[in-house]
């Protein structure tokens, strides 16, 4: 799984890793070098005669150094070893901190990105929740619990591996048994906890969704949930989910703190064995000194060391669930959009030809459905509730593709550049979605202020006649509709998704079922105003369940049993 995470950093990012470990190794001399003095210091405090042998091998002329200053001077090169290393330390660790933070936000950028250029067939196999999850929760979890453990996992191995060789050239047997007792110790809890990990880590992931999921659905669904009396059981929901998650985090935080504590008994009964066996041999109190010293500066920098890699794999373990997730989305390969020239313009006409499709496989929906809209047609398609109305506007929209047979635009593919084919079409879904936006900002979708076109936006809100309902907004075009629309009927709702196509100004008008809220007087009023469109060249398609609103068009067509027939 490791050999993946370079495959989701780009150029830029790779050179940050890279630079990261090349100051880190700097960061491990300076930590070898204040381990390596601390022998002479000692030494020196036993025996200042014996110190001059160590201050002659640095640069500096010590000839004039007074013997009893000779302390003072490896305590001072202590010193600044020290300082020096934890000045190193903080502007590494604050590269580090940026580069998490910075990689964070572009993960999150790219999911979001990712998932706006999914193809909308695979969009409706996520659940909202999971998108939702991906984006925020599971790229900082990945971020913060493997990528950036990784990092310092990697670090914490080449500075424990040298401070070990160090160790070892030191007193090679009691290092190289200290070495084998901590590996077996520290190997072993890993291996027992591997799978519980992984376990927890999955259950974590999904259930991180299922909360947001039943979040959503329960406010989603508060009107019904309140009319049926539902809030005890969707509370109950709830409160399953938290309870998981919870224990979840318990059982993780105590598999992280167990290795700690064990390693530190572990450490003193070393100690104290080194201790015994040296007393034992009865040597010289002088020699073994700064050698104990040793090992107890290392064993207290060793010690949280090992513990911070164990911590460390752990939470690599944990968090490996959430890194494939992520990993799958944005490797996830799907044509984002084929390049050319075409339609710029619409010319002749829409053509379907020979178009079957299913959603599930064998259940097939439409059959060698062939059709063909002239352009500045206005084209009525009717048919009962469930018969594939909506299915086939979207394959149109190029949302789906067809299983087989082809959608042309003046004779080529809408698919050899679906995003141009797109740009000439309005399309009003069923359910138009309000955002929760100024009524203004919801029709020009996505517009800046200045952006906006203020003859348009006039003329679609006169369109769908919606000047008297601004007009009666508290306040005006700046009122907030709420979200998803809560604050305005199923016809406004209609209407608005009416003026946005209105007021984007496309050659294609795509409507799908947009006056059935709407009362019959305002039904009227905007059905004159297709017609008129007509004559300024638009082409429409208009999916309705009327059969009387047959006057207004000039082809009218039922979709039946898979087929399509003229009327
Ligand atoms: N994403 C989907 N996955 C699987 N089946 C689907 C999907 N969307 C719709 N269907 C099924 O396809 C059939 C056609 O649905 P569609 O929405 O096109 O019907 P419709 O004619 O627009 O109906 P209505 O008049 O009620 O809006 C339905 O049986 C529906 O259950
Ligand atoms: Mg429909």
């Amino acid at each position: 799984m490791f050999k993946k995470v370079p495959e989701l950093l780009n150029k830029s990012q790779k050179l940050k890793v890279f630079l990261y470990f090349f100051f880190t190794l700097i960061v491990i001399l300076f930590e070898l070098l204040s381990l390596g003095i601390i022998i002479p210091l000692v030494a020196s405090i036993l025996n200042p005669e014996q110190s001059i042998k160590y201050l002659s091998i640095l640069p500096i002329e010590i000839g004039s150094v007074n013997k009893d200053n000779i302390i003072i001077v490896i305590f001072v090169i202590f010193n600044i070893l020290i300082i020096s290393k934890n000045l190193i330390l903080y502007l590494v660790k604050k590269y580090q901190v940026k580069f998490i933070a910075d990689y964070q936000k572009f993960l999150q950028d790219e999911l979001f990105n990712r998932y706006l250029f999914f193809p909308v067939s695979k969009l409706l196999n996520n659940n909202i929740s999971i998108i939702n999850r991906n984006v925020i929760d599971l790229s900082s979890e990945y971020v913060n619990n493997y990528l950036n453990p990784l990092l310092t996992i990697i670090a914490d191995l080449v500075l424990l591996f040298f401070i070990l060789i160090f160790l070892f050239l030191a007193e090679p047997f009691f290092t190289l048994s200290s070495i084998i007792v901590f590996s077996i110790f520290g190997i072993s809890i890993f291996l027992i906890t591997k799978k519980t990990l992984l376990l927890e880590g999955e259950k974590y992931k999904d259930n991180k969704s299922e909360r947001i999921k039943t979040l959503n659905e329960t406010f989603g669904a508060i009107l019904e949930i309140k009319s049926f009396q539902r809030e005890d059981k969707f509370y109950r929901n709830f409160k399953n989910i938290t309870e998981i998650l919870k224990n979840i985090q318990i059982k993780i935080s105590i598999l992280g703190f167990i290795p700690k504590l064990i390693f530190e008994i572990f450490a003193v009964l070393i100690i104290t064995f080194f201790f015994l066996i040296l007393f034992k041999n009865n040597l010289n109190l002088n020699d073994i000194l700064p050698l104990i010293a040793l090992f107890c500066y290392a064993i207290v920098r060793i010690v949280p060391i090992i513990n911070k890699i164990l911590n460390n794999a752990q939470r690599l373990k944990y968090s490996e669930p959430s890194f494939k997730e992520i990993y799958s989305v944005i490797k996830y390969s799907f044509i984002k959009s084929t390049h050319g020239e075409k339609f710029q313009k619409f010319d002749k006409e829409i053509e379907l030809s020979n178009v079957s499709f299913e959603y599930i496989k064998n259940n097939i929906l439409f059959e060698n459905i062939s059709i063909k809209v002239k352009k500045n047609d206005f084209i009525i398609i009717t048919g009962a509730s469930g018969s594939g109305k909506s299915t086939l506007l979207k394959i149109i929209l190029g949302l789906f593709e067809p299983s087989k047979g082809d959608v042309l635009c003046d004779s080529n593919s809408i698919y050899l550049n679906i995003n141009q084919w797109q740009k000439m079409i309005s399309f009003v879904p069923q359910d138009v979605y309000i955002l929760d936006d100024t009524f203004e900002k919801n029709i020009t979708i996505g517009q800046e202020i200045s952006e906006i076109d203020i003859n348009k936006y006039e003329k679609s809100v006169t369109f769908a006649n919606l000047s008297k309902f601004v007009e009666n907004l508290p306040r005006g075009k700046e009122t907030i509709l709420g979200d998803k629309g809560s604050k305005i009927s199923g016809g406004q709702k209609q209407r608005i998704g009416l003026a946005r196509a209105i007021y984007s100004d496309t050659e294609i008008i795509i409507l799908d079922e947009s006056t059935s809220s709407i009362d019959e007087k305002n039904e009227l009023i905007i059905l004159e105003n297709l017609k008129e469109l007509k004559k300024i060249g638009k082409t429409i398609i208009f999916v309705t369940h009327k059969k009387d609103l047959k006057k207004y068009c000039n082809e009218f067509y039922l979709l039946k049993d898979k087929l399509l027939v003229k009327k």
